[in-house]
Formats: C-alpha cells, sequence, structure tokens
C-alpha cells in the first residue's frame, strides 16, 4: 500500500502525520478520512482551491492534471509546480509526500 506523508502543518496536523492508502482514493479523502481536516469547499468538485496541497514527492505517479484543474489551480494560493488540488489527485503505486499549503484562498481572503 503506498504511504502517504503530510508534512506538519500549524493547524490541520502540526506533527506531520504518515497514513497508509489504497491505490484510487484521493489525496482529500485519504486525508479526510485520517483526520486532517482539510478543506473542501466545493464538496471536491473541482469548483474551488481550498484543497490545494503540493506533492513534494511522488508527483510524477500521478495521473495529470485536467484542464479544468489546471484552471483552478492557477487562482489558489502559493501555487507550485506540483501544487494539485486534492481533491483531483488520484493515489497512484507511489509513496507521496504531501504538503498543505499555510493558507487557503478563503482564508487570505478572510484576511484582507
Ligand atoms: S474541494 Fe474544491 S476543488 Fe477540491
Amino acid at each position: 500500500m503506498p504511504q502517504l506523508i503530510f508534512l506538519p502543518h500549524n493547524e490541520l496536523c502540526p506533527e506531520g502525520k504518515v497514513i497508509e492508502v489504497d491505490p484510487g482514493v484521493t489525496i482529500c479523502d485519504a486525508a479526510l478520512q485520517n483526520g486532517i481536516e482539510i478543506e473542501h469547499a466545493c464538496e471536491k468538485s473541482c469548483a474551488c482551491t481550498t484543497c490545494h496541497v503540493i506533492v513534494r514527492e511522488g508527483f510524477e505517479s500521478l495521473e495529470e492534471s485536467d484542464e479544468l484543474e489546471d484552471d483552478m489551480l492557477d487562482k489558489a494560493w502559493g501555487l507550485e509546480p506540483e501544487s494539485r488540488l486534492s481533491c483531483q489527485a488520484v493515489v497512484a503505486e507511489d509513496d507521496l509526500v504531501v504538503e498543505i499549503p499555510k493558507y487557503t484562498i478563503n482564508q487570505v481572503s478572510e484576511q484582507h
């Protein structure tokens, strides 16, 4: 079973977390099922960016993002080349190292 290694995030998983998941599950669902309350404002329908994560390792093992995801990602806070929307990124056979960005676009707009 592939492992998902979540890097520490101040609020969601301060110590970081390592979980084992079945291939075929999305990163977002895997996190939620394991107590990491990643935001998913559009209920995982690829219509927000609050579930944005950066896949630090294993990015290449994921199926490529489609156009809709890429368009949404453009709006995400802290976009990086290895950014994905976690509700669209399906775990394959490889281990992944996942970073949850410090902010989501919702939090940023609340602050300004
Ligand atoms: S939960 Fe909205 S795009 Fe993933």
